[in-house]
């Protein structure tokens, strides 16, 4: 019988499970462009409001993982590992842990992905720095990985052209919190990359897709299974995302942050907190898992030691420096942004808490992410954090300096991060950085 589209968007539409052949075709007709983006994004949204089976999640992996070539790492020695976030706001670690890793000497085979609904992407941050290219070729990517053991790149024609066209759908259509679709899309990219290994950083709070430690849970117990069962390491670390990661969240803003935590610079709040604490802890812990996954450390303890020493000798800088050289960067072009404004404290006391998902969606408005996929991101746009929850806080103080080179747009975005932050008079509890841990 001949294949209908709107049938099986029917079948979901109505909460039928669907069956592994329905989903491979339909991935294989849309990635391959005969389905177009219109029944596609109904489908997704289907899947959105009617969740899938776990068989569901697995065929729907399995057709994206296979609408691409899934890469054969046996030619590099050693074991390969990666860490995959589910996604938040500042979330830069990647960018701090991945040439920690490569430094110890354990391959790091990454292909990212760019922002996401109201997050922020590794490669838009990446290709903030002028020149940096992303799209690298699959041999260039394998050459790259065998010698300097790191090398970041996205989605392509030939790894995962079907995450590459769902995400950036999924992206516009407010289809992004759904299990399902973050399991496919993650698992997807990772099983193609040809790892022994994977670190998991599932967010949780009001700047993630799953704002409850049992939604939380629920993604990373279903990541793990899918990885698992295809013979997969799998470590899962839930990690708080109540409020932006470190100093910055945008793109070149970003890289800075991870340039000064790179070179053992602190940046002290006006309460005296490092702002660069919780970046830097981050990157250092799920380096330690990374690396003892590898088998480089005989705990995870010993892991965090060495990625410390990795990180203050210096020797994860230099291995980033390496990694702008290899994708055509040039870090000493970094752009700067040409205005800014600050939002100010309306009353005093403490930070108690934050919609991170607004602050997101203030980076969205300044252009520091897409309302559209055809939408070109602004790489100096970005807000800086002056405070954390529970720091405090007096009435004038700033909270938040948005940047950008349209002024304009750092105007219309202001009240939407005023109205992000709660302050009261009560100091409330510092919130902890790594919730759960699950092997
Ligand atoms: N990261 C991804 O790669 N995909 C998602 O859907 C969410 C986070």
């Amino acid at each position: 019988m001949a294949f209908l589209p709107a049938e099986v968007i029917k079948s979901k539409r109505n909460g039928k499970e669907l069956s592994p052949e329905e989903i491979e075709t339909f991935i294989a007709g849309y990635s391959q462009g005969h389905i177009p983006d219109y029944q596609m994004s109904a489908l997704l949204m289907a899947i959105f409001f009617k969740g899938m089976s776990p068989t569901e999640t697995l065929s729907l992996t399995r057709a994206m993982l296979h609408s691409g070539e899934v890469i054969d790492f046996s030619f590099v020695p050693g074991f390969k590992v990666d860490k995959h976030s589910t996604g938040g706001v500042g979330d830069k670690t990647s960018l701090i842990l991945g040439p920690i890793v490569a430094a110890a000497g354990v391959p790091v085979p990454m292909i990212s992905g760019r922002g996401l609904g109201h997050t922020g992407g590794t490669l838009d941050k990446l290709e903030s720095i002028p020149g940096f290219n992303t799209q690298l070729d699959l041999k260039t990517f394998k050459d790259f990985i065998a010698k300097n053991k790191i090398c970041f790149i996205g989605q392509t024609k030939e790894i995962c052209p079907a995450d590459k066209k769902i995400y950036a759908l999924r992206d516009v259509t407010a289809t992004v919190e759904s299990l399902p679709l973050i399991c496919a899309s993650i698992m997807s990219k990772k099983l193609a990359e040809g790892i022994d290994g994977l670190v998991l950083d599932v967010k949780c709070g009001s700047g993630a897709f799953m704002k409850t430690p049992d939604d939380a849970e629920k993604l990373a117990q279903q990541l793990m299974d899918i990885a698992k069962g295809y013979g997969k390491k799998v470590i899962a670390l839930i990690t708080n995302m109540d409020q932006p990661l470190g100093r910055f969240a945008g793109n070149s803003l970003e890289i800075e942050e991870c340039l000064e935590i790179m070179s053992g610079k602190t940046h002290l709040s006006p309460a005296g907190h490092d702002l660069y604490l919780d970046t830097r802890e981050l990157s250092l812990w799920l380096s330690a898992h990374m690396l003892h996954m590898a088998g480089r450390t005989p705990s995870a303890q010993a892991g965090y030691d060495l990625a410390a020493n990795i990180l203050a000798s210096g020797q994860a800088l230099k291995k980033f420096e390496e990694l702008c050289c290899i994708h055509g960067g040039n870090l000493s072009a970094l752009p700067r942004p040409k205005h800014k404004l600050s939002a100010l404290a309306e009353t005093s006391g403490f930070i108690q808490n934050m919609n991170t998902e607004s602050i997101g969606v203030a980076g969205i408005l300044i252009r520091a992410g897409r309302a559209q996929t055809t939408d070109l991101i602004e790489p100096t746009a970005g807000i800086e954090f002056h405070a954390k929850i529970g720091d405090p806080i007096r009435s004038g103080d700033p909270i938040f300096t948005l940047f950008g080179d349209h002024p304009e747009l750092l105007q219309a975005a202001r009240p939407l991060l005023s109205s992000a932050v709660n302050i009261s008079l009560q100091k409330p509890k510092t919130p902890s950085l790594i919730f759960k841990t699950l092997e």
